[in-house]
């Protein structure tokens, strides 16, 4: 039997095998893999590796930060940039302000993306006012019509919960089967240490990272997973930056608790020295937490081996540099305390993680495929018809030319930014051509302009079968070396 579309000849990979197929593909799904397969067209992949489009997990799209300034990206730009970078599916958050219905604010994103997504997307919510409507009547409804997973936050006076809150949130959703994303960083440590150093006239970028210390992310990751475990309900801590963070997710995995994690580019490319850029130039580099030092970077990439992490996503926070609605909406150099967290990503996640991480050589292929689409489809119960290449699967694929080098730029990007932090960097592996159920939405530099063809995904619940990372690795900062021990 012809399928209607073969891409031939490739190297495909999952997050469990690497092998040598055609992919045949009908009505946007994968019908057959496997030798000589027939189609009434065809994609030659013949040097280039095949696999399942990346999901990144953690975008923010249409979605205004706590000091007031809207993204760039609308669900038209925001989801062409991803297809440009490789990813098929995004899931932003659907925000709760205080004194919001969550089920008015889902209704409403959803009249923001149908019109505009290019590529298929789910929601996350945002909870910041846990009334009992919302918790009694909204969120078990809204879990059980497939949004799943909600984030909540341990800072921003406009956002954060009280441990009480979080204990609350955390029992609803063990009790319905829901995932909690946590901003962990202790509020008042960083509010307290902003206050001081404002006072002391340093106001500029680079304090942004003094302000959010390593050890408030340690200390609000350690309450929050020990609030887990007291309800007994796997969580997920996103953004994760700091060594001191990642010792505390890797003792409660030791400990056999389900705490997931996330990291991001930022935290493996930037640093605490891109916020000292001339000028107010660091801004571009600024979000919550901070990038750390080099000694931090390494021991990110370390938790992205050893299974510590999960999950990379972008955390996609397009905030322009320029013009009215961006960083310089509060002056033309504003203190710190006033310039919008986030940086742009959701384009560049991809190449950079690839060239970096298989290219040089510290994740295999399979590892980079988990941790760029198939454990988001996982943890957030989107999978098996996202995140891997299976018969049955969408034919979400992203054909990868593992030699042709890039330097990116922001033209190559397709957002709405005027800026990226990852702007000159050189990568090797770049997605060439990309399929959403399997239709082309990016080829050779050019997206899809069909706004409103990406759909909606309700989620299951989330699974847990996500492996957990189960070697503890020491690291001894004088002699730069890291040294494996088993615990199991
Ligand atoms: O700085 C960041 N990460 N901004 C986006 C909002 C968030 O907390 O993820
Ligand atoms: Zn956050
Ligand atoms: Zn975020």
């Amino acid at each position: 039997m012809s399928a209607e579309l073969v891409i031939r000849g490739g190297t495909v990979a999952t997050a469990a095998d690497t092998f040598a197929a055609d992919i045949a593909i009908s009505d946007g799904r994968i019908v057959a893999l496997g030798k000589d397969l027939k189609g009434a067209r065809e994609i030659d992949a013949r040097g280039l590796l095949v696999l399942p489009g990346g999901i990144d997990s953690h975008v923010h799209i249409e979605q205004r930060s706590s000091s007031g300034v809207m993204t760039a990206d609308d669900f038209y730009t925001g989801t062409r940039s991803a297809a440009a970078g490789g990813t098929t599916t995004v899931i932003p958050f659907a925000a709760q302000q205080r004194g919001m219905s969550v089920r008015e604010v889902v209704e409403d994103y959803h009249k923001a993306a149908t019109p505009k997504a290019v590529v298929d997307y789910a929601f996350h919510m945002i909870v910041s006012d846990p009334t009992s409507q919302v918790m009694g009547q909204e969120l078990p409804a809204l879990i059980e019509r497939g949004y799943t997973s909600f984030k909540v936050y341990m800072t921003y006076d406009a956002l954060k919960l009280d441990d009480r809150q979080m204990l609350d949130v955390l029992a609803l959703a063990r009790a319905h089967g829901a995932m909690t994303m946590v901003h962990a960083e202790n509020h008042d440590v960083i509010s307290w240490l902003s206050d001081r150093l404002l006072a002391g006239g340093h106001t500029a970028p680079k304090f942004h990272a003094v302000a959010h210390a390593s050890i408030a992310e340690r200390e609000a990751t350690h309450r929050v997973i020990t609030l887990a475990e007291i309800v007994d309900v796997p969580m997920l801590l996103v953004h994760v930056s700091a060594r001191e963070a990642i010792e505390q997710i890797r003792w409660a995995q030791g400990r056999g608790l389900k705490i997931y994690a996330e990291t991001c580019p930022q935290y493996l490319f930037l640093s605490a020295e891109d916020l000292d850029r001339p000028g107010f130039e660091g801004a571009k580099c600024m979000c919550s937490p901070p990038p750390r030092d080099r000694d931090n970077q390494r021991y990110v990439w370390e938790g992205l081996k050893s299974g510590v992490f999960q999950v990379v996503s972008s955390d996609h926070a397009p905030y322009r540099f320029d013009g009215p609605d961006g960083k310089k909406k509060h002056g033309p150099n504003p203190p710190f305390k006033m310039v919008a967290n986030g940086v742009p990503g959701v384009g560049a996640r991809l190449p950079l993680l690839f060239s970096a991480g298989v290219g040089e050589g510290r994740l295999s292929l399979n590892q980079f495929v988990a941790l760029a689409s198939t454990n988001h489809a996982k943890l957030y119960g989107l999978y098996p018809k996202k995140g891997t290449i299976a018969v049955g699967s969408d034919a979400d694929l992203a054909l990868w030319d593992p030699k042709k080098e890039v330097t990116i730029t922001v033209d190559l990007l397709h957002d709405a930014m005027d800026y990226t932090p990852y702007e000159g960097r050189a990568v090797k592996g770049w997605p060439v051509l990309v399929l959403s159920r399997g239709e082309i939405v990016a080829e050779d530099g050019k997206v899809s302009e069909k706004a409103g063809r990406g759909r909606f995904l309700p989620c299951e619940k989330p699974s847990a079968a996500v492996p957990l990372g189960r070697r503890v690795h020491g690291f001894e900062p004088s002699s730069g070396k890291f040294q494996a021990e088993r615990l199991s």
